[in-house]
């Protein structure tokens, strides 16, 4: 079932003056609901303006955004239930923590959707448990958190909010790889304890590709192709075109067999290498 639905959407920035930039123009996409979507493209391609259309943070110069079929800028209502249905995480999130503790950091979404108290707590406990944030690191004042752990209490915040729809731009930024693989293992986690829809914007094709199902790749801001996780990485001389690059492990395969190694290319994460590398091992009897 379509869950959000673009409709020719373009987007002017600075219409009307010198600085005028259409950022994204005539998009047509259909998000179904509960599915994981990566989306990639070089600088300035349009991502992050691209997603700030989901939860109507920007309205489209032209065109139309529908949630669940209804025009989400229809009226200042609609917008504002689109906030919370479609909960955006912008890059860098950890820049926006302002309150005085971590708790009532993430409590700030939940607060103002005019829920109980009562409630408020129960989904501030429930999101920094899926996040790995202690009680004790719930007390603390945000600027006393390593980067890691701020970076989870801002995306707790919007989790906070249960929406249907996750966004994350760059969730991993900045981060060590140890960081990486946490806020990569609570976005997992979140998807597979709350059947929601995920969408996430990287520059990390081994990210991208170890998460999402589907992809999105955006050029000069346009869509130039929403295809399986699997069309995508199998045409790398299309991403070499836009200047993209396929996961690390997918060009040592495409390597592999151009040195005439029977091997399959189908392979983007390191999971999967270690299987096909097994099986051709065993197959060629050198290993069993
Ligand atoms: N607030 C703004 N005002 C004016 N122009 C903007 C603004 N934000 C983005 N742009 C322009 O719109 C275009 C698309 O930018 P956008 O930030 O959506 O790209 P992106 O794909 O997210 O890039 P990146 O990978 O660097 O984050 C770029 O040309 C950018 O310069
Ligand atoms: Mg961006």
């Amino acid at each position: 079932m379509s869950l959000l639905e673009l409709k020719n959407v373009s987007y002017t920035y600075s219409s009307g003056t010198p600085f005028e930039i259409t950022a994204i123009e005539d998009i047509n996409l259909t998000i179904e609901k509960g599915s994981f979507v990566g989306i990639i493209g070089h600088t300035g391609s349009g991502k992050s303006t691209l997603i700030q259309h989901f939860n109507a943070l920007l309205k489209p110069t032209t065109g139309q955004v529908l949630l669940n079929g209804k025009d989400i800028n229809q009226s200042k209502q609609s917008a504002h239930e689109a906030r919370f249905k479609v909960g955006l995480c912008f890059q860098y999130p950890e820049y926006q923590l302002f309150e005085t503790t971590v708790y009532r950091d993430i409590a700030f979404g939940p607060t103002n959707m005019g829920l109980s108290e009562d409630e408020i707590k129960e989904r501030v406990r429930e999101a920094a448990e899926l996040v790995g944030l202690t009680d004790e690191l719930l007390k603390k004042s945000p600027f006393e958190l390593s980067g890691g752990e701020k970076r989870r209490a801002a995306i707790a915040g919007i989790i906070a909010m249960r929406p249907e729809v996750l966004v994350l731009d760059e969730p991993t930024a900045g981060l060590d790889p140890s960081g990486r693989k946490k806020i990569l293992g609570m976005i997992s986690e979140f998807r597979k304890s709350t059947n929601s829809t995920v969408i996430i914007v990287s520059h990390s094709m081994e990210d991208v590709a170890s998460l999402a199902e589907k992809i999105i790749v955006m050029n000069k801001g346009r869509i130039y192709k929403y295809a399986d996780v699997h069309e995508i990485f199998t045409k790398s001389e299309e991403l070499a075109a836009l200047g993209l690059e396929v996961p690390p492990v997918t060009s040592i395969f495409l390597k592999l067999k151009e040195k005439g190694l029977d091997v399959n290319t189908d392979i983007y994460t390191k999971e999967q290498a270690e299987k096909e590398l097994l099986r051709y091992l065993k197959r060629e009897g050198i290993a069993w």
